[in-house]
């Protein structure tokens, strides 16, 4: 492999510097992603032109290639038809060759001046070499309308097939519902990328997305939930026949459809209609706050297995596929520890503990599906208690669950946390929109290798591929659940399928910004790194002489400024090349610009000249305590609480002391709101400008307020902002509401205000 890889460097820089064809850069080279396992370049060209002809034999193969003829004729206005002969010259031979050597995924492909030729041994194979032919015109292949444009290809011999057969996307569409054109648009992109899986997560706690004609009332409870802010969200679920048409079209494309159905946590949305499937017998509402609840479904009771089994058997016919995703994670066992029919069920089978009694229910509902000749898969939570026998092992907390399953001889699919969680920051949390957490740029998760270490050499077969999650607590639109998706999911396309000696990250780079383009055809919402600052990501600078702006991106993309207040242009506005320095007031707007010309989102950071406020107390006017005031109920806005009367009032002397009555938050209820202010003093120890980053609602200085939360959800650290400040004490007032906030409540962090001088390395907290 590894002759092979220089190979394919060697014949790739070779084609930069020879395929000039097109005289966008993005188009520039071979861009094929996921990269081939076998690439080489010869000498001439193809060009496509106007009534080509596809030549094909085979009825199966002749519906894929209809799929392409129709793509193409829209982005290059051409005329394509097929027929059963090759044509001298401007045409797409396209054969199903039973013994070729490659996979039943794989493909080969050979560029000629005269025409293409693309063999497989399945029509699905057929379907990869077509999408690397597209791969090889120029991106606006991908267009929704016609483009003038020479569709040329340089000759090349391609001989390629996946690494993996597990190569998915998970979408979890009970937190923020996606509807089926959604859905259709997302499976036209996947399978760009050869993604195959796409794991569609349909029941949760926070909304059940499925109809049921056995259980109605899924159908009007569970389908909807009432938000903290009190808006209803939903009604939304998708019909069996919409279901259906999913499964379809995704068949078309060659992706398998994976239905998950969650037991026996994440069950509160079905649980709300049904609640004598539960352990207490509720009554439970459809939950608005995102985590894990702590009300589950009964283990101990037949009826409620009786429940799940006529729901499976239901949905299960809408789908094609072999396996059938059970969920099988976060299950909290209190309600279960209570349970009377819990308990019997325990001493009934001779379980030994709760951990047992969760494996006992999924051996169950394992024996549902095997009647059904459909394979279980589960997430890494059921190796805990004693793994089903015949289940198929997703790893998601970490890599040990699957390494663990692997070696105990199960199929596995990795989906660890900290590489394939697409719901994790890809940027600065103080630039990105929130999201829940973590850091996983692009480059980490194109890092990803699949076989994890400490497997066992002769179980490496039982890694079936990899899988990216797009989890939607905070992806609160389609356009934000895209963004959150691209580009990261192409990267988890080229670890599963290209060859491990091939990987190249800079390499991988360069072709995103072609594969970019490829989206903009399809509208995707992707990421476009926005310019960061290395130390601190604040959009309030304050300085007394001077200040030096220094701008970054997760990737190298250029940087496109202004200081007139207008947004960025190619036309108005500058390229970053160095840091900047002021020395008056002034608006800098900041956005990245790609090579196709699509800018990031703007930045507007203000850098003010400020002097020193000077201190507002004396020593002797202070206390080093701070008066705490708690008012009950939900609160929106700091303003709300004037006028009211605080149901206590106590001195701190240290902000990590307050009072949050927090409950367990799989019990969280309406009388748990609570908002605190905080008002003191705190002591500057020198002149200087310093930086603060908080998640409170509103933070006062000198009367004045400094910085202004209200209605964002504070579940990180946001509103880096500094402030000139002489030596001595000054007045701070905090407010922290309680309330929840897109799904938050607020009750969960703490009152966190954390400083640190301009230019010196670390935050501490306030006091
Ligand atoms: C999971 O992320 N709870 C599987
Ligand atoms: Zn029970």
């Amino acid at each position: 492999m590894h002759t092979l890889k220089k190979l394919f460097v060697l014949l790739l820089s070779f084609s930069i510097i020879s395929c000039k064809t097109d005289e966008k850069t993005y188009n520039q080279g071979i861009n094929i992603t996921p990269k081939p396992m076998e690439l080489t370049l010869k000498d001439g060209k193809f060009t496509l032109k106007n009534n080509a002809i596809f030549a094909v034999k085979d009825e199966a193969v002749g519906k894929v290639v209809d799929f392409f003829i129709s793509k193409m004729q829209r982005s290059t206005g051409y005329s394509l038809s097929k027929q059963q002969n090759r044509p001298a010259n401007n045409y797409i031979d396209v054969n199903i060759v039973s013994d070729l050597d490659v996979n039943n995924e794989g493909y080969t492909i050979d560029v000629k001046d005269a025409g293409i030729t693309v063999e497989a041994k399945t029509p699905q194979g057929i379907f990869y070499g077509l999408q690397t032919v597209m791969q090889l015109l120029p991106a606006e292949i991908e267009s929704p309308a016609t483009v003038e444009k020479v569709w040329t290809i340089p000759n090349v011999s391609i001989k390629d097939e996946p690494r993996f057969k597990y190569r998915g996307q998970h979408l979890d569409v009970c937190r923020h519902f996606l509807d089926v054109e959604y859905i259709k648009k997302q499976l036209d992109v996947l399978a760009m990328f050869k993604i195959n899986k796409f794991h569609w997560h349909l029941t949760d706690d926070q909304g059940w997305r499925i109809e049921s004609k056995k259980y109605p009332k899924l159908n009007s409870t569970s389908v909807k939930r009432t938000e903290g802010e009190g808006k209803v969200y939903g009604p939304y679920y998708y019909t069996h026949e919409q279901i259906k048409e999913v499964v379809a079209y995704a068949g078309e494309r060659f992706i398998e459809v994976i239905p998950e159905v969650e037991l026996p946590g994440h069950g509160v949305a079905a649980l709300a209609a049904y609640p004598e499937y539960s352990c207490t017998g509720g009554p439970f509402e459809v939950r608005n706050i995102w985590g894990v609840a702590n009300d589950v479904y009964c283990a101990g009771n037949d009826a409620t297995l009786t429940f799940l089994t006529g729901i499976i058997e239901e949905v299960m016919p809408l789908f094609e596929s072999d396996y059938f995703h059970i969920g099988g994670d976060e299950c909290p066992k209190d309600r279960w520890k209570k349970c009377p029919k819990c308990q019997k069920r325990i001493k009934n089978e001779k379980l030994k503990d709760e951990h047992e009694l969760q494996s006992w229910f999924i051996k169950q509902i394992e024996q549902v599906l095997l009647k059904h000749n459909k394979k279980m898969i589960g997430w890494d939570e059921i190796l805990e208690g004693g793994l089903a026998p015949s289940a198929t092992v997703m790893s998601w907390r970490g890599e040990k669950g699957g390494v663990d399953a692997a070696n105990m001889g199960h199929d596995v699919i990795m989906t660890p946390g900290g590489w394939l969680y697409l719901d994790h920051y890809q940027g600065d949390q103080n630039v990105e929109p929130v999201a829940i957490g973590g850091y996983t740029t692009l480059e980490k998760t194109y890092s990803y290798e699949p076989v994890p270490e400490g497997l066992d050499k002769n179980k490496t077969h039982h890694i079936l591929g990899a899988q990216a999650n797009v989890w939607t607590e905070y992806l609160y639109s389609p356009e934000q659940t895209e963004y959150m998706t691209y580009p990261r999911i192409i990267a988890l396309a080229e670890v599963t399928w290209s060859p491990k000696e091939q990987k190249d990250y800079k390499d991988f780079e360069r072709r995103i910004a072609n594969q970019l383009v490829r989206l903009d055809g399809h509208k995707v919402n992707y990421h476009i790194p926005i310019p960061e600052q290395p130390k601190l990501s604040a959009d309030f600078v304050a300085f007394v002489d001077s200040a030096v702006v220094e701008l970054k991106t997760t990737r190298p993309i250029k940087i496109l400024y202004t200081t007139s207040m207008e947004e960025p242009t190619v036309n108005n506005s500058k390229e970053y090349t160095a840091p900047l320095k002021f020395t008056e007031n002034t608006v800098l707007k900041v956005r990245s610009a790609l090579s196709s010309g699509k800018m990031s989102a703007v930045r507007t950071i203000k850098l003010d000249k400020q002097t020193y406020a000077l201190a507002t107390a004396s020593e002797t006017e202070v206390t080093s305590d701070m008066k705490v005031e708690y008012y009950k109920g939900k609160y929106f806005k700091a303003s709300e609480l004037a006028g009211k009367t605080p149901v206590e009032t106590e001195q701190t002397e240290s902000l990590r002391k307050v009072k949050y009555r927090i409950p367990d938050y799989g019990e969280i209820s309406e009388d748990d709101f609570y908002s605190v202010v905080l008002t003191g003093h705190f002591n500057v120890p020198e002149d200087g400008v310093y930086d603060f980053s908080t998640v409170v609602d509103g933070l006062w200085i000198d009367g004045k307020l400094f910085i202004d939360n209200e209605g964002t959800v504070r579940k990180n650290m946001k509103s880096g902002k500094s402030i000139a400040l002489a030596k001595g004490y000054h007045a701070i007032r905090i407010v922290r509401l309680g309330n929840i906030i897109g799904g938050w409540p607020s009750q969960w962090n703490s009152v966190d205000v954390s400083w640190k001088k301009t230019e010196q390395q670390k935050f501490r907290p306030l006091k």
